[in-house]
């Protein structure tokens, strides 16, 4: 949601901060813009995509060695080629990017035009820039002064970059809420949404906190201070992430490739730290908070989207294995009730971006009634991962695809790892168990590979089902997140209306939905309910709706009575949706593509939601 570039240095800005924009395309945007100062400050934007934004400025002046550029997901105002960024102040004498919301906007606008400013567009973000305009005139200060007082005086969420006419060398940047990384190359400033942009030319990176506005100056030592004047020493750290990991290596679309590497991503969730020769879990991140763990009465998931589904499969886990009380909670919600949070508790948020804003907010909710927060995020060094007491990465690696796929076996994989070292240290689990599940555990990746494998079918089944309008997904136990999780990713990226529901359910209401037009994907594995899930299975047929069911090799009751079915490995029954997942995506992942659609981007979706 919202990408931000910026750069300053020897080098000719534009290809650089077009390279960082495409990079950050992922995140989901409507419109995408850029700013350039040579003789003078030129803003050149437009509605649409980053190639819409190399169309319309094929031909104009774009030499410079310090700019600003922005890709835009609509919130106030719609997408259109006023409200993209950057916005000019009125004098024009200042250009500002901005990713979050500025929420007492209207009442800063109101204001400002009491005192004649006129606006071009309906967005927040050139309320600040005017605000800041207004503060340099009137209070007689320089820019970097007048960002940090303009800072004060707004309520909401902020990362911007701002450069100025008069200046060719220095960028203000400021964070609050959304993220903001500063590269740190040789004479030279990136600054960026996320690190994606930066690392082909830089590793060294200072990650912006909240409430810090930083001064990038050509050929002169970074400097950071906080909105209320503290200066600040730079902490500068190294990135670990490569740029292969941001290319498609040969995969037509990122979301199949994040599909593809799914068993080296969930055995790099599970290194140093799954041993079972040893019989043992070591999970140094949150290794201090073991005994808070067991002394914990409950535990809460906040979450949101796929992150909230690998929750849910973490509650079944956790009570499974830990006979610990889960709440699964969606942090939007959790944020805005009355949630009854004591000091003993423990609250698990999960986030692959590690800076979804409403996730964030339940976090500071439930930190300031005192209860220990571990994080389980993907991104190291995001505003989640630093805001937690302590947490465990994913290590799955950047994921592009908007759809969430290999972060979510990973989240499910970390959460396993979790609630079996918990049940261990309680004692809730017998040795002989504890070891046998560790050594299943550790074949995972191998049978994550071999359901990998059964593409042909998903494809059959793919070109079937293409035009159909609705798709129902049915699991119980285990299998019912899966079923979630298999509806989202149908909807997300085709567009295709699909429900997720614990099969018992269906009796419930969406069985009046069944006709033979209606596929139902039912998760059909062979451990738990399964007896119960062949009865809901029979209720289908009855009604003459198509099963394509998930099956467990070598399985002959569903097999003989579903339309298609997809095998996949047999494996512990709480294992299962780190298999079972897989062909879901495929199907998704297979039909969208069918369908014509923008698997990575699909409409109006975000990879990073950092507004609520
Ligand atoms: C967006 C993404 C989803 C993701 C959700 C939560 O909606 O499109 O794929 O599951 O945000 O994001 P998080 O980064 O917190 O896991």
């Amino acid at each position: 949601m919202c990408g931000i570039v910026a750069y300053v240095g020897p080098q000719q800005a534009y290809p650089i901060l077009i390279k960082g924009l495409k990079r950050l395309e992922y995140r989901g945007y409507d419109s995408a813009g850029i700013a350039l100062l040579n003789s003078k400050l030129n803003i050149f934007k437009t509605k649409g995509k980053v190639s819409e934004l190399e169309k319309l400025v094929k031909d104009a002046d774009l030499r410079g060695t310090i700019g600003i550029a922005h890709t835009r997901w609509a919130t106030h105002g719609e997408p259109n080629n006023e409200n993209a960024h950057p916005h000019f102040s009125q004098s024009k004498s200042i250009a500002l990017i901005h990713n979050g919301i500025i929420e007492n906007y209207a009442s800063l606008r109101k204001e400002l035009e009491s005192r004649g400013y006129v606006f071009q567009s309906s967005t927040d973000t050139e309320v600040l820039t005017n605000l800041i305009e207004d503060i340099q005139i009137n209070e007689g200060v320089d820019l970097l002064e007048a960002v940090r007082i303009a800072l004060n005086q707004v309520i909401g969420a902020y990362a911007i970059v701002v450069m100025s006419h008069d200046d060719n060398d220095t960028l203000i940047a400021a964070r609050k809420g959304s993220p903001l990384v500063i590269g740190i190359g040789i004479d030279e400033y990136f600054v960026a949404s996320d690190a994606s942009p930066i690392i082909e030319y830089t590793k060294n990176v200072v990650y912006l906190d909240n409430e810090e506005v930083a001064l990038i100056r050509r050929n002169k030592d970074l400097k950071i201070k906080t909105i209320r004047n503290k200066d600040k020493t730079p902490y500068i750290q190294e990135l670990e992430m490569n740029l292969d990991a941001l290319e498609k290596g040969g995969y037509e679309h990122f979301m199949l490739k994040e599909i593809h590497e799914q068993p080296h991503s969930i055995q790099d969730s599970m290194r140093g730290r799954l041993h079972a020769e040893l019989g043992a879990i070591t999970l140094g991140g949150i290794l201090d908070y073991e005994q808070k763990l067991i002394n914990a009465s409950k535990i809460t998931i906040v979450a949101c989207g796929t992150s909230w589904h690998a929750g849910l499969v973490g509650e079944y886990l956790f009570e499974d294995l830990a006979r610990i009380p889960v709440e699964v909670e969606y942090a939007s919600e959790f944020r805005y009730r009355n949630p009854i949070i004591c000091e003993k508790d423990i609250i698990i948020a999960i986030s692959q971006s590690g800076e979804t804003a409403d996730t964030l907010a339940a976090i500071e909710l439930a930190k300031s009634k005192g209860a220990t927060i571990l994080g389980i995020c993907n991104v190291v060094g995001s505003s989640i991962a630093r805001v937690t007491h302590a947490g465990i990465y994913t290590h799955a690696g950047p994921e592009i695809g908007v759809a969430s796929t290999k972060a979510f076996t990973s989240q499910v994989a970390v959460l396993t790892l979790m609630a079996l070292r918990l049940a261990q240290l309680k004692g809730t689990i017998p040795k002989t168990r504890f070891n046998q599940l560790l050594n299943e555990l550790e074949l995972i990746p191998e049978k994550v590979q071999q359901t990998l494998k059964g593409s042909k079918k998903v494809l059959e089944i793919a070109e079937k089902f293409k035009d159909v309008r609705n798709f129902l997904y049915l699991g119980r136990g285990y299998n019912f997140p899966v079923a979630l999780e298999g509806a989202l990713k149908l909807k997300e990226i085709s567009y295709i209306h699909a429900e997720g529901y614990p099969a018992a359910e269906m009796k419930h209401g969406p069985i009046a939905l069944i006709d033979e037009q209606m596929p139902v994907v039912v998760i059909a594995t062979n451990k738990g309910t399964y007896e119960k899930v062949i009865s809901n299975i029979q209720e289908v047929k009855a009604r003459k709706g198509v099963v394509i069911a998930i099956v467990t090799e070598g399985d002959l009751a569903v097999k003989g009575m579903a339309d298609y079915t997809i095998e996949i490995p047999e494996t512990e029954e709480m294992f299962v949706p780190l298999l079972a997942t897989i062909p879901l995506q495929k199907l998704s992942y297979h039909i969208a593509v069918m369908r014509g659609c923008n698997v990575d981007q699909p409409r109006n979706l975000a990879k990073s939601v950092t507004v609520e």
